[in-house]
């Protein structure tokens, strides 16, 4: 099969090669799966980098997430599974077969049924944005009726932060940096997107009313405003690690009775995420799930799409292979 692969941590352009490699079989609890779209997120270039380094067996596949059909099932699969549409997840945690590839085998609980009514690109969108939205926003209990602040509501988890909120009953307030992300968020559902570079940024989200729970992406550029809006009692959740590691102001942070919680999606227990998984498809099936606008590259163009995604590309960087 035709594979995006590297044997060496690096930059795009020098360490990705396009090639074929035997199209690796199910085993037990395995699935084969004919990928039709591979999501590229930040830990799959970081991990490519050396930013944040895998362990590369012998060469490495990149990509969790990705959506396509089951062709072929391992022992202890049930047979139905063959032709079934499904969204990908952790494909290429602690294993070499991501999803950039014609085909790539996982555990058969990592690929979830994807509703009819759902793209291929929409599910390759999902895998580590939608997850670690959801364990960011509803880990902690039903947020009916909260006030929920998603902070860089037009990145891949503040977009899925935004609708599983409010498919949650949420209040929405969103942060953002200009007009095309905003609209993005606006279309998400957000119930008002204030830009954070705005000198009136954090009374426009104190106007909104007091906040009980923040899904964060950037703690220290963003904890002076998420304690000016917080509840007493409210939860900062920080799913990202910021270039420099912030000074905690603990006497500010004791004033507002907040409460710091920090999230890894590959920490989060296996129970967890299967009943994550299976939200965010009854989510999708009911058509309360969207994608950003994708930039789509053929595999050959691997490199370009890293680029895209390490660039900041506004959307969803999905390679077709
Ligand atoms: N903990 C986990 O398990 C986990 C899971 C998924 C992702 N992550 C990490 O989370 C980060 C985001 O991932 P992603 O896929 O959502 O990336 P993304 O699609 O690039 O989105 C990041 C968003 O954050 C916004 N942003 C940056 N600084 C901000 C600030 N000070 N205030 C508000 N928004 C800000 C960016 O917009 P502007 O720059 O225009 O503001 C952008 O829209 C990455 O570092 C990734 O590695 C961690």
């Amino acid at each position: 099969m035709r594979a995006a692969l590297y044997r060496d941590l690096g930059k795009a352009d020098e360490v990705f090669h396009v090639e074929e490699v035997d199209r690796p079989e199910p085993g037990p609890d395995e699935v084969l799966v004919r990928v039709h779209a591979s999501g590229v997120n930040p830990t799959d270039y970081k991990a490519r980098s050396g930013a944040v380094p895998r362990p590369v067996d012998g060469f490495q596949i990149p990509h969790h997430d990705g959506a396509g059909v089951i062709e072929a099932v391992g022992a202890g699969v049930d047979p139905g599974r063959v032709g079934q549409r499904v969204w990908l997840l952790m494909a290429a945690a602690g294993r070499r077969w991501g999803t950039a590839a014609e085909w790539t085998v996982v555990p058969e609980r990592q690929a979830v049924p994807l509703p009819d009514g759902a793209s291929f690109e929409l599910g390759a969108s999902l895998g580590v944005p939608a997850m670690t939205a959801h364990h960011c926003v509803l880990s902690d209990g039903p947020v009916n009726g909260r006030t929920v602040l998603v902070a860089g509501g037009a990145g891949a988890v503040g977009h899925f932060a935004i609708e599983l909120a409010k498919r949650a009953g949420a209040r929405v307030v969103t942060t953002v940096s200009s007009l095309d992300k905003a609209a993005l968020a606006e279309k998400a559902g957000a119930d008002l997107v204030v830009n954070y570079r705005s000198p009136g940024a954090v009374d426009r989200v104190k106007a909104f009313g007091p906040v009980d729970r923040v899904i964060e992406v950037a703690l220290g550029a963003n904890l002076e405003l998420d304690l000016a809006v917080a509840r007493p009692q409210a939860t900062i959740v920080t799913y990202a690690a910021e270039a420099a590691n912030p000074v905690l102001p603990v006497r500010a942070c004791m004033t507002a009775n907040i409460m710091l919680k920090f999230v890894l999606l590959y920490g989060v227990p296996t129970t967890t995420l299967e009943q994550a998984a299976a939200d965010i498809s009854a989510a999708l099936a009911a058509g309360e799930l969207t994608g950003l606008p994708v930039h789509k590259f053929p595999l050959e163009d691997i490199v370009a799409a890293h680029e895209a995604a390490e660039s900041g590309a506004v959307g969803k960087v999905l390679v077709t292979p």
